[in-house]
């Protein structure tokens, strides 16, 4: 048995893979391989309309957004993303909360004006930001709902005059959010969604066809909303993968229950890291992620002990990002509690070993 904490790709629930194993082999008794059927066919339509169906039901998103299913990840929607809402003459606010929202500044660089309204670089993103101003004029402001290298989350949304969009391919399906408060949200699907090979964007129509570009079509997401995701062949397993784990997340009774099953995954941990003598949570303790949980050693020698000690166990994927070191157990919707309990387990019993 394994319990594998990898940030990205990561776990997905053991029925989602031999569902897609199956489809793999036969989908859905046609006698053809998901892999080979036309993303225009009858049945591929429906697996993406009930795909579609299931994240508006599942996040609660109102009329007026649409939803795309698109290649290329979250970081082709670094640059998609103020191709399609920054005005040329405009400028967008952006938080720079860690290394992926560093990134996602980076890129809107270099299409057009971008304001860095707040940032924790100061203290190695151990932290969100409070209390900053948001001129009035942006065209949006973007941040990093979770952060998924540094461990942080935003527990709540800044109240703006303008647009909020956030990059949430780390905590979306996580936990009960308002859409309504968005104008736009995007996620690589290699959390809590999907295989990776698929960005999820739900953009709200009416900020669209207004920036002054003409963009490629592949970038134009009103291309995209025009051809319901079928402007050119979509990722189709990936997409399949995202709709059999919403069925699972949907069959378990939706966001709000998972969120509570977070909740306590996340408490037993953070418990045990700040109980145990050898280990220290990194980040500010009002913003620890419910995602990803880092935490340090105080030596070198300590984690990599460590890092044999939970592999022996069956824990994988516990490494940290090399930008924080030490660990990073990443507990997304589908680690079972079982799963936190064996980690905790091993935390200590090492300790009682070091100890002695
Ligand atoms: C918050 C966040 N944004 C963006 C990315 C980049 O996603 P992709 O590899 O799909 O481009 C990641 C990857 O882990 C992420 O965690």
């Amino acid at each position: 048995m394994k319990y594998n904490f990898c940030a990205g790709p990561s776990i997905l629930p053991p029925e989602v893979f031999a569902d897609a194993a199956k489809g793999v082999l036969d989908f859905e008794g046609s006698g053809l391989s998901i892999l080979e059927i036309s993303h225009r066919s009858d049945a591929f339509g429906s697996v993406l309309s009930e795909c579609e169906q299931l994240v508006r039901e599942l996040l609660g998103v109102p009329g007026g957004y649409s939803i795309l299913f698109l290649q290329g990840g979250a970081s082709a929607q670094f640059a998609q993303l103020p191709l399609n809402l920054l005005p040329i003459e405009g400028r967008a606010g952006y938080m720079d909360t860690g290394v992926w929202a560093n990134k996602a500044i980076r890129e809107a660089q270099k299409i057009g004006r971008v304001d860095v309204v707040a940032s924790s670089a100061d203290q190695n993103y151990t932290y969100i930001p409070q209390g900053y101003d948001i001129p009035e004029d942006l065209a949006y402001l973007h941040l990093t709902s979770n952060n998924t290298i540094y461990g942080t989350e935003f527990f709540e949304f800044p109240v703006t005059p303008v647009p909020l969009v956030s990059d949430m391919s780390s905590d979306i399906f996580s936990r009960v959010f308002d859409v309504s408060k968005f104008g736009t949200i995007y996620a690589g699907a290699q959390k809590n969604l999907g295989p990776a090979g698929l960005a999820l964007v739900i953009v709200k129509d009416d900020l669209l066809g207004r920036t002054g570009r003409v963009l490629p079509s592949i970038f134009d997401y009103q291309q995209h909303i025009s051809a319901r995701s079928l402007y050119h062949t979509p990722p189709v397993f990936a997409i399949y993968v995202a709709l059999l784990n919403l069925r699972w997340l949907k069959a378990k009774g939706g966001v709000a229950v998972v969120e509570q099953e977070n909740i306590i995954k996340a408490r037993v941990l953070y418990e045990e890291i700040d109980r145990n003598s050898l280990f220290r949570a990194t980040a500010n303790p009002s913003d620890r992620s419910r995602m990803n949980v880092v935490f340090v050693a105080d030596t070198k020698e300590v984690e990599s002990e460590f890092l044999v000690f939970a592999q022996q166990r069956g824990l994988v994927g516990l490494k940290g990002h090399r930008s924080v070191g030490g660990f990073r157990a990443s507990i997304y919707n589908a680690m079972t509690i079982q799963g936190v309990n064996a980690l905790v387990d091993a935390m200590q019993e090492f300790e009682d070993q070091y100890k002695r």
